[in-house]
């Protein structure tokens, strides 16, 4: 048979040019237009955005800040329930006259500001309609859109649930914390309910009790060794100064309440959201679920730190009709599974299990729920692999799972193995699972590198493509990723503070997983600068894609050519997606349609 070319390939579009600039480009031939906006009304009484005058209460009912994961929950064709994450807030271009915040003291951010914040993260529920002229928008009068900030109050189930270090002052007997946070990627079920994963959660805590070097001292803490290894108090916000449950000095086991993976019924606003400590407590990157060829429900779900681990949740019982609803034993009963990537290409999956192995009361694991609160300690005691950052990981229905890594620039020579092969990676790799017997629930499976990303131009990066990727197709610090309903894989970047090193903007690829093409990249979609992309999600039988671009204007602005500033309220490197002078860039929702209506990319 003939070589296949880049001109075969299943993803038939034209390659964007690669570059970085002030807007948003997609390829020839399809529309992205911006759905909703950081700020837009989202329920029937929610008021107009007014960025000169943001107050908590009307943030609570508009579309919050930085959306990162974008789900849909079909309620008919043309017709359904978009689910958005809120990660976290940028207050530098949020509030006028605020500029960049000195994190040690938070000087500007007053108690008003911290309680906008709060009300920014979480998530968004909201009913999108698709016109007759194919384009989408947002129905405000659904009775069911909602906001869940980080003051909604959320249920326990699962192992940990009433343990008592659940329980806080407010909430004796553990079993209702108020909000989730730093919902970075997440799922939708089977049975179409949203979940969000709780990441960078230990950033949110303060303590007045710092070391010589102010950093925060625990030592005196009774949970000292589980705050030392989730990184808690991380400072990051001022929250801690008007909130006491985000102080560690006054509640010191309200982190040991986040850092799970929340389920949200987006068609019940009564419903209240549920945290599945069962699905163990680490910066869970994402959500991502599937049904194994044995019934069963899993779930990948990636630890996004350097040197940290990716896990894998199977139910206990087959998905059935009368369990396939929200608050279902699938997301209760089962193992939690952390991997070890064996350098002869085989990966194990080591059951999180009390009683088993070394995690017994000896070694400090007194049930199943201190396995929940503590499943990166336990992690370690079985020995699985550290990973250079797993972000959002992909299973698709033949048994095979993609692993997005996204970078380790602190993996030294001697820390390098065979599934994260290079030391101090910049641009991160992907690793494809291959299940024993195609059977996404089994404990071991192969695994090989799909790509190893970055420059292929430059030797030193050490990059593996295929040679048909082109300048364009190239990328680096892959993050999200989604399959379409014929299988292709789509991933999209998140490069931060590496953004220099490319000198290209954050996108959206297409990346060939079969056939002489394998690990051929094309480019889609890209950022305005500043901005990264998350979502993607598709819908509508992939004749939509949804992409969120969060912090426009913001990433690595202070050193690209340029933008030779970091961007505040009032001097951003850009103002999309409004190019309004009287309004800061916007974290929004776009919407990919075919210009011709057909799925995107046959
Ligand atoms: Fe929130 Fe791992 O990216
Ligand atoms: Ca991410
Ligand atoms: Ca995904
Ligand atoms: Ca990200």
């Amino acid at each position: 048979a003939a070589a296949q070319t880049a001109a075969d390939s299943r993803y038939v579009f034209n390659e964007l040019a690669w570059g970085n600039d002030v807007n948003h480009h997609i390829a020839e031939g399809y529309n992205a237009d911006i759905l909703v906006r950081w700020g837009d009304p989202i329920t029937a009484d929610a008021p107009e955005f007014d960025v000169m005058n943001q107050t908590a209460e009307a943030q609570s009912q508009q579309f919050g800040y930085n959306n990162d994961y974008v789900g849909f929950a079909e309620i008919e064709p043309g017709r359904g329930m978009l689910c958005v994450n809120h990660e976290y807030t940028n207050e530098e271009v949020m509030f006028p006259g605020l500029g960049r915040q000195d994190r040690a003291g938070f000087e500007g951010m007053t108690e008003e500001l911290v309680n906008i914040e709060m009300a920014a993260h979480g998530g968004s529920v909201f009913e999108i309609v698709k016109g007759d002229d194919g384009r989408w928008s947002v129905n405000r009068n659904n009775p069911a859109n909602r906001r869940i900030t980080a003051n909604t109050p959320i249920t326990f189930d699962g192992p940990a649930a009433g343990h008592p270090r659940l329980r806080t002052s407010a909430d004796p007997a553990g079993m209702t914390v108020l909000g989730t946070i730093n919902n970075c990627a997440g799922g939708m079920t089977p049975w179409g309910t949203y979940l969000m994963a709780e990441e960078n959660f230990h950033g949110y805590f303060w303590t007045d009790v710092l070391d010589g070097e102010g950093d925060p001292d625990v030592s005196a803490q009774p949970e000292a060794a589980s705050m030392e290894r989730y990184g808690v108090p991380g400072r990051w916000y001022a929250w801690g100064q008007y909130h006491d449950r985000f102080n560690i000095d006054r509640e010191p086991n309200e982190p040991n309440r986040f850092g799970y993976i929340v389920e949200v019924d987006p068609l019940n606003p009564d419903a209240m959201p549920i945290k599945h400590t069962a699905l163990g407590r680490f910066r869970h990157e994402g959500a991502e679920t599937t049904i194994a060829s044995d019934g069963r429900l899993v779930i990948y779900s990636g630890d996004d730190n350097r040197f940290d681990y990716q896990y894998k949740w199977v139910s206990a019982e087959p998905v059935t009709e009368e369990n396939s609803h929200f608050g279902s034993t699938l997301l209760s009963e089962g193992t939690l599974y952390v991997a070890r990537f064996d350098d002869n290409g085989t990966v194990h999956w080591l059951p999180l299990v009390h009683g088993q192995g070394p995690l017994t009361a000896e070694n400090g694991f007194e049930s199943q729920a201190d396995i929940a609160i503590d499943t990166r300690l336990a992690a370690d005691l079985l020995g699985a692999t550290p990973m250079d950052r797993p972000e959002d990981a992909q299973p698709r229905g033949d048994g095979t799972a993609y692993i997005m890594l996204t970078n380790n620039s602190r993996r030294a020579p001697e820390q390098v193995d065979a599934a994260n092969p290079r030391p101090e990676s910049n641009f991160g790799h992907i690793i494809e699972i291959k299940e024993e017997g195609g059977n996404h629930s089994a404990e071991f499976g192969t695994w090989s590198i799909l790509v190893l990303c970055g420059d292929p131009e430059i030797e030193e990066v050490g990059a593996q493509w295929n040679p048909e990727t082109s300048e364009n197709g190239w990328f680096g610090s892959p993050d999200n990723c989604a399959i379409d309903n014929a299988g292709r894989l789509w991933i999209s970047t998140d490069q931060g503070g590496n953004w220099g090193r490319t000198g290209k903007s954050d996108g959206l690829y297409s990346l060939e997983t079969e056939g002489e093409l394998r690990g051929h990249s094309k480019l889609f979609f890209r950022c305005p600068v500043g901005g990264e992309l998350c979502g993607p999600y598709f819908a509508d039988e992939s004749r939509t894609l949804f992409l969120a671009v969060q912090h426009p204007g913001t990433d690595g602005t202070s050193d690209f050519a340029g933008f030779e500033r970091d961007s505040t309220f009032e001097d951003p490197a850009t103002r999309w997606p409004d190019f309004d002078d009287n309004m800061p860039p916007r974290p929004s929702v776009v919407v990919v349609t075919k210009e011709d209506g057909e799925p995107i990319a046959v």
